[in-house]
């Protein structure tokens, strides 16, 4: 199977219409990936680590060199989905230059095929900058989780009428500069529809509609990892429960000392 192309992925929507919907997960571990890969079009190396793996109160302390590891490991542990990787906070903001100098080491150092970033209209000079240099861009509007210190929180988006104009507007601006997708997040239903029709290039759904041109959802909330999730997650598993009764059942044994037992132990040879 050969990996997917950042340009095949775009040429999914055609005329405004999405026969073959877009399927990404987040991946921040090389053996999450190898499970993943095959079911994906898309691998999101998320900043959503930072409170997933690393027990961050947000995003916003997230490093370039967190995500670089975390994508690396990730474009190694898969072959079959393309690998998107996201900037962090305080890495593409100040300028054109600083955004491409910091995607430019996120694409050397992990092979991934492009870069996410967060914001609209205000980022969208920076997209044309790095799609004209050779770097594919995933625009994210809506709820932008990096921005929670401005917004408060992380209710959903585009309740009034000047925020869902925004939101719509953004998209444009994103979808004009080049983003060859664009991540629409906690927003309410008719406000992705509208972002949707309003752009050429895919949205991919987070708490959005299903008439978007894909969904994405971070992979620990859809497995049942974590008891408090937002309203857009719907659980697939529950792991928290598989991982917790294993590992009373381990601690018992080992309690009990009937872990390790004659399978798990070597035993001098016999001759
Ligand atoms: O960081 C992340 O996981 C994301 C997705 C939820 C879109 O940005
Ligand atoms: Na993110």
């Amino acid at each position: 199977m050969k990996r997917l192309t950042v340009p095949a992925i775009r040429r999914r929507k055609k005329d405004g219409v999405t026969a073959d919907p877009i399927v990404m997960l987040t991946a921040y571990t090389a053996r999450q990936a190898q499970l993943l890969d095959a079911h994906c079009d898309l691998l999101l190396v998320g900043d959503s680590l930072g409170q997933v793996i690393y027990g961050l109160p947000s995003s916003v302390p997230v490093t370039l060199d967190m995500m670089i590891a975390h994508g690396a490991a990730v474009v190694r542990g898969s072959y079959h989905a393309a690998v998107i990787v996201d900037m962090p906070f305080g890495a593409y903001e100040q300028s054109p230059q600083q955004a491409f100098a910091n995607a430019a080491r996120i694409l050397k150092e992990t092979g991934c095929a492009g870069v996410k970033l967060e914001g609209g209209a205000a980022m969208a000079e920076t997209v044309r900058f790095l799609t004209e240099r050779g770097i594919p861009v995933m625009g994210h509007v809506g709820l932008t989780p990096q921005a929670v210190n401005l917004l408060g929180g992380y209710n959903a988006r585009g309740r009034s009428e000047a925020e869902a104009e925004k939101i719509v507007a953004d998209a444009c601006a994103l979808d004009e500069a080049g983003a060859f997708a664009v991540v629409i997040e906690g927003v309410v239903e008719p406000i992705a529809i509208a972002a949707t029709r309003a752009i050429a290039c895919p949205t991919i759904g987070i708490g959005g509609s299903a008439q978007c041109d894909g969904q994405v959802l971070v992979t620990e909330d859809m497995l049942g990892m974590f008891e408090r999730v937002p309203r857009f997650v719907k659980r697939y598993a529950d792991m928290a429960a598989l991982v917790s009764e294993a590992a009373a059942t381990y601690a018992a044994e080992v309690r009990a000392r009937s872990f390790p037992g004659l399978e798990q132990t070597y035993q001098p040879r016999q001759d």
